[in-house]
């Protein structure tokens, strides 16, 4: 759950520049929020496939005095909005990102942030100084809800120092609970369960971002999260290393370029799916660059041994069909290649019947006068 980020931006004055932020400013935005938006949450409508939005915030204690942050928001894997605290702003990741609130509620939304972000920097803070803890570390805190088609709402908000779970927030109770019951976590807990702007800005994402958030984004972002892109498959065998000596040979099907993420891929002996043991082993699918992802799966095989193989893959882009790469022929199939072939041949061997007709036509049957183009 706690991947890194590329380089954080620094945080400058200009976000704390709103002075210390004291629970009652704290609260105003967080009870006229909910409000104004509450009308338009009151009947979310249930998603066919489940729906997750994810909030992270990553923030570089350098020292006390320099702090680094990125946040930023994904509904399923698309990362939507970012906040880049060398501005101070919310910024739009998705083309359709910015729909769904008006600008006067994405303002309130970035100040109720910086305010919290001031909160939650001077806390940290306060607590290094009063635990004599050390700097630099890493926080990161990480806000999900995810809704599925029964109505069944999942809620998840969790806080880590250094990648190691730290602390979490129990969306039933409203209460912080420490992961680590050692006395800086009891101290932590303590501390933050007094802090009136920590312990209610969660509930208020939820409120918020978990039913009007959640609903509105992906109605907006619905051509984008149903995106289909097509598998490109390849068959290729691995060289046994060191060369020469009778290891098994190492059968691998590349299958790239994907979208969306749920696939299956399957290795075929003589047409009979190898069921799962130790002849397989996979890469799990891993993020391309361009928004698609990858995956490799692998099957051990001893060199001649008399059978066929192929390597399958389903995917809900293929409208049902399936890739078929057999070992032996392949380069690259796309999906249709073989059918193209198929067809191909098939065009070939009609233009010759045509033209052979033709030919005979053109010295028999064709009169005077008529085009022969
Ligand atoms: C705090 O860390 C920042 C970034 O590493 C550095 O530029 C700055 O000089 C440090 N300040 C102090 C007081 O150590
Ligand atoms: C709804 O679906 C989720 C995920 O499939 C499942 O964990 C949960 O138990 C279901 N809830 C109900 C009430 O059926």
């Amino acid at each position: 759950m706690w991947a890194t980020l590329g380089p954080l931006s620094r945080c400058p004055a200009t976000c704390h520049s709103l002075g210390p932020a004291s629970p009652a400013r704290m609260l105003l935005p967080l009870l006229l929020l909910p409000w104004a938006w509450g009308a338009r949450a009151a009947s979310p409508s249930l998603p066919s496939a489940p729906l997750t939005l994810r909030l992270l915030q990553i923030n570089v204690f350098h020292n006390a005095s320099s702090a680094d942050m990125e946040g930023m928001a994904l509904l399923g894997d698309l990362e939507t909005h970012s906040m880049d605290c060398s501005t101070c702003q919310i910024r739009f990741r998705q083309p359709w990102a910015q729909q769904g609130l008006k600008p006067k509620q994405w303002q309130d939304l970035e100040l109720l942030l910086h305010r919290y972000l001031s909160d939650f920097i001077r806390l940290v803070n306060k607590v290094v100084k009063d635990q004599r803890e050390g700097y630099p570390f890493v926080t990161q805190v990480f806000f999900s809800c995810e809704l599925h088609p029964n109505g069944t709402l999942r809620r998840v908000c969790d806080a880590a120092v250094d990648g190691e779970d730290f602390i979490s927030f129990d969306m039933d109770t409203g209460k912080w609970v420490t992961r680590q019951g050692d006395k800086l976590g009891i101290y932590v807990e303590y501390l933050v369960n007094q802090d009136k702007s920590l312990s209610t800005l969660f509930p208020f994402l939820e409120r918020t971002m978990c039913v009007y958030g959640l609903n509105t984004f992906a109605q907006y972002g619905k051509e984008s999260l149903e995106r289909q892109e097509r598998p490109v498959a390849v068959v290729f065998a691995r060289v046994p290393s060191p060369a020469g000596t009778p290891a098994p040979l190492l059968l691998v099907c590349r299958v790239t370029g994907f979208y969306p993420r749920p696939i299956r891929v399957a290795w075929l002996q003589d047409g009979e799916e190898v069921g799962p043991g130790r002849r397989l082993s996979s890469s799990g699918i891993l993020p391309n660059a361009d928004l698609t992802y990858q995956l490799r799966s692998s099957l051990a095989m001893e060199p001649g041994d008399g059978h066929s193989y192929a390597c399958r893959v389903e995917h809900s882009s293929l409208g049902g069909q399936s890739l078929l790469i057999p070992w032996g022929h392949s380069r690259g199939w796309g999906p249709g290649l073989a059918v193209g072939i198929t067809l191909g041949a098939l065009a070939v061997a009609a233009v010759a019947v045509v033209l052979w007709r033709s030919r005979r036509r053109g010295y028999q049957d064709v009169g005077p006068g008529e085009s022969r183009a």
